[in-house]
């Protein structure tokens, strides 16, 4: 995957630069072309002539060293993905806030590669409020992370914020740089518990967090699909991926069915509402006068059902069903009764898994029998399981 490949490897002023010098042996070993480019911070922890040794190419580290008129464009353009390694505070921070102040935060902006950035700097640092918003606007705009390890850090110290393995930021490499088993496949996933009005500031809604939804919008991304998430609820953006907002079953619909026939997959992990308020109030229901108000309940319109009639030929359609009792009967039933190739089911009054938690545990269910069983484990290992579903059913 990596042979012939431009890794730009930037490398920037911590203590865990000199661990940089065994990623670029690594990719280079793996046939990577390694263009590295070093902060001034960078140099007085390891030698420029350690990388100009193990790397395809000279070490850059100036806009102005006279060689190369614009070396940050044609490194930028070069570039088949962008690493920084390790990444420090004031790289994060340049790089979130747009400022090209030296090479390689000129060929961050540069550059329309894929950028991972392997953060490592001492606890207080990574978890100041400042760091982890300049992260979490790079991971929304699409910037990928090697998140940092827990363990001993410069000076004696132990906690959260050293630089990952070695191994761990080549294969992470490599995955960006491979096409993904979902690649060319159009995905749209629906997420969250619908919010049905009762007048203009009360609504009915459920427990559903939507981040089982988020974790495979995330996988599916990752895995290379064209991705579209129609979301309740506002979590942040899996990068990539484009979000449609919706409120109400009756908007979630209208966002889905009219483009359905245009996606590979549709994996409907929304708990969508099963009644709504049949004639929500215009104006704000006041509880003076004492009168208790009666809610008129209508049953809303189940479009899982019309998406499984319409189903186009190859598109695969996945339900969920929440369930706590009779879960796999209740499961297979809705799997038939809705046109779907598999259903997943959650039963979700056992402990760690379904509404909020950050784990999960479900059986995926075939129509064609076959049952996949996922025990309790993170809602992305669930979203990859439920996504090798989808291919075995495309196969
Ligand atoms: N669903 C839908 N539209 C609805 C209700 C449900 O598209 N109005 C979808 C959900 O997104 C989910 C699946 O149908 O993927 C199963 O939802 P669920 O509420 O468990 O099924 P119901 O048929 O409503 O059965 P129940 O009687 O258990 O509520």
């Amino acid at each position: 995957m990596l042979a012939g490949r431009t890794v730009v490897l930037g490398v920037t002023g911590g203590i865990a630069a000199y661990k940089a010098v065994e990623v670029c042996r690594r990719l280079v070993d793996a046939g990577a072309h390694v263009a590295p480019v070093m902060t001034e911070g960078a140099e007085r922890f390891v030698g420029r002539v350690t990388f100009d040794a193990l790397a395809s190419q000279p070490v850059q580290g100036s806009l102005f060293d006279g060689r190369d008129p614009i070396p940050h464009t044609r490194l930028g353009q070069e570039a088949d993905v962008v690493l920084v390694c390790p990444a420090t505070a004031r790289l994060i921070g340049s790089y979130a806030a747009g400022i090209s102040d030296d090479l390689l935060t000129a060929t961050l902006l540069a550059t329309r590669a894929p950028v991972l950035l392997c953060p490592a700097m001492h606890t207080e640092m990574w978890e100041h409020a400042a760091v982890q918003a300049n992260i979490e606007t790079l991971r929304r705009r699409g910037v990928q992370m090697v998140p940092p390890g827990v363990g001993p850090l410069a000076g004696g110290d132990l906690g959260a914020g050293r630089l990952a393995e070695p191994a761990t930021i080549v294969a992470a490499v490599e995955r960006i740089l491979s096409p993904g088993d979902l690649a060319g496949l159009r995905i749209l996933v629906s997420a969250g518990g619908t919010r049905e009005p009762i007048d203009p500031v009360r609504v009915i809604t459920n427990r559903s967090s939507g981040k089982q939804g988020y974790a495979l919008a995330t996988a599916a991304a990752e895995r290379g699909a064209k991705v579209t998430l129609v979301t309740t609820v506002d979590r942040a953006e899996p990068p990539g991926v484009e979000i449609v907002r919706v409120g109400s079953a009756a908007e979630m619909q209208e966002a889905i069915v009219p483009g359905a026939a245009g996606y590979d997959v549709i994996i409907m992990a929304a708990a969508v509402a099963d009644f709504r308020v049949s004639a929500p109030a215009e104006h704000k229901i006041r509880k003076s006068g004492g009168n208790l108000p009666a809610l008129d309940l209508e049953p809303t319109h189940d479009f899982l059902v019309d998406l499984g009639r319409d189903k186009p030929e190859g598109q695969v359609l996945v339900g969920f069903a929440a369930e706590t009792d009779d879960v796999i009967e209740s499961a297979r039933a809705k799997l038939a009764r809705k046109g779907l190739d598999l259903i997943v089911a959650n039963d979700v009054s056992a402990a760690g898994t379904g509404f909020e938690h950050d784990t999960n545990s479900v059986t995926i269910l075939h129509a064609g029998g076959a049952e996949v069983q996922v025990p309790l484990s993170s809602k992305r290992a669930v979203a990859d399981a439920v996504l090798d579903a989808v291919l075995r059913a495309r196969s």
